[in-house]
């Protein structure tokens, strides 16, 4: 698995839609069956995150066109594209990051079960913990690695049970076993894949539905690599995954949907990851994955 994580051949793409079990799954109610707007296998699914003529500007500058996607509870969501596309922005504008940019403006409805995240009403710190946030490059705080993981919890005073809400985040980010000896020592002092999984149980820790990840395993080596993409797939059990990448093969590796940004900020194609890799509608979509541009 972790020999194959380049992306610069065409790539023979294996998805793994058809193989995973949705067994653990809640069944969603019949009104659930009703999502307009996405394709392929959306009948029973639920959805936790819905953009609704979403647009970001900088400036005067458009990063993207009114975007429209239904984003299902409880599986990974994978989206590619080239550079500049907008991935990242439209991935800040669900739980409000792009506030963090001076310039940036958001315009149409970015719903998170029903409540429209940019309403006068809603807190974005709050939000955020809820759909929590894993960056490029691991970002832990020069801290120990358990105050790294108590740090959101001690925030929201849920510090009753500390040691075992630590131990149970680092077990879900699967590093308990490679930490449990030494959690008083600095995170700073861990590689770089130990530091990513810190992060990871760090948004996991206030216990969020969503998790948002751009482009987490790039700086990481393919063993690394391998233990994040797993880790994501053992994620989606619980939460939500939204992750922007660049490597196809992961995308089509661990997502069950997977969306297509292409040049100009505009959402392409958005679908059940195996036809989109295998049969995509767009013909610029079959371009950009068969390595044609991009
Ligand atoms: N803080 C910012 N200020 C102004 N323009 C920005 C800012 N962030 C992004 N942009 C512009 O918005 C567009 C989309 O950028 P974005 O970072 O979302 O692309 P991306 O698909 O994530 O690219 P990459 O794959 O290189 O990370 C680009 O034209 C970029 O220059
Ligand atoms: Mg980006």
């Amino acid at each position: 698995m972790s020999d194959d994580t380049s992306m610069n051949e065409t790539p023979t793409i294996e998805t793994h839609t058809e193989a995973k079990s949705t067994d653990d799954r809640s069944p969603a109610s019949e009104a659930d069956a009703d999502v307009a707007g996405m394709d392929d296998q959306s009948i029973g699914e639920e959805t936790v995150i819905e953009a609704r003529d979403l647009s970001v500007f900088y400036g005067d500058e458009r990063a993207l066109q009114p975007v429209n996607v239904e984003i299902p509870d409880r599986q990974v969501t994978a989206i590619i594209g080239p550079s500049g596309c907008g991935k990242s922005t439209f991935l800040r504008s669900i739980n409000r990051m792009n506030d963090m940019i001076d310039v940036a403006r958001v315009d149409g409805e970015l719903l998170f079960r029903d409540t429209n995240v940019y309403g006068e009403a809603v807190d974005p710190v709050a939000l955020r913990r809820a759909i929590g946030m894993v960056f490029q490059k691991p970002n832990p705080f020069p801290k120990s690695i358990y105050d790294n993981v108590a740090y959101g919890l001690r925030i929201q005073g849920k510090d009753d049970d500390l040691d075992e809400q630590v131990e149970s985040a680092l077990r879900r980010a699967a590093l308990w076993d490679e930490v449990s000896d030494r959690l008083g020592e600095s995170a700073l002092d861990m590689s770089g894949g130990q530091q990513q999984r810190l992060c990871i149980a760090r948004a996991i820790a206030p216990d969020p539905e969503v998790i948002l990840m751009d482009e987490p395993a790039s700086a990481l080596d393919p063993v690394a690599t391998s233990q994040i993409e797993d880790l994501i797939e053992e994620l989606a059990r619980d939460y939500t995954v939204v992750i922007v990448t660049h490597n196809m093969q992961q995308a089509a590796r661990i997502s069950d949907k997977t969306m297509v940004f292409l040049t100009g900020g505009e959402l392409v194609e958005f679908g059940d990851t195996s036809r989109i890799f295998e049969n995509p509608d767009n013909q610029r979509v079959e371009d950009y994955i068969t390595g044609k541009f991009g």
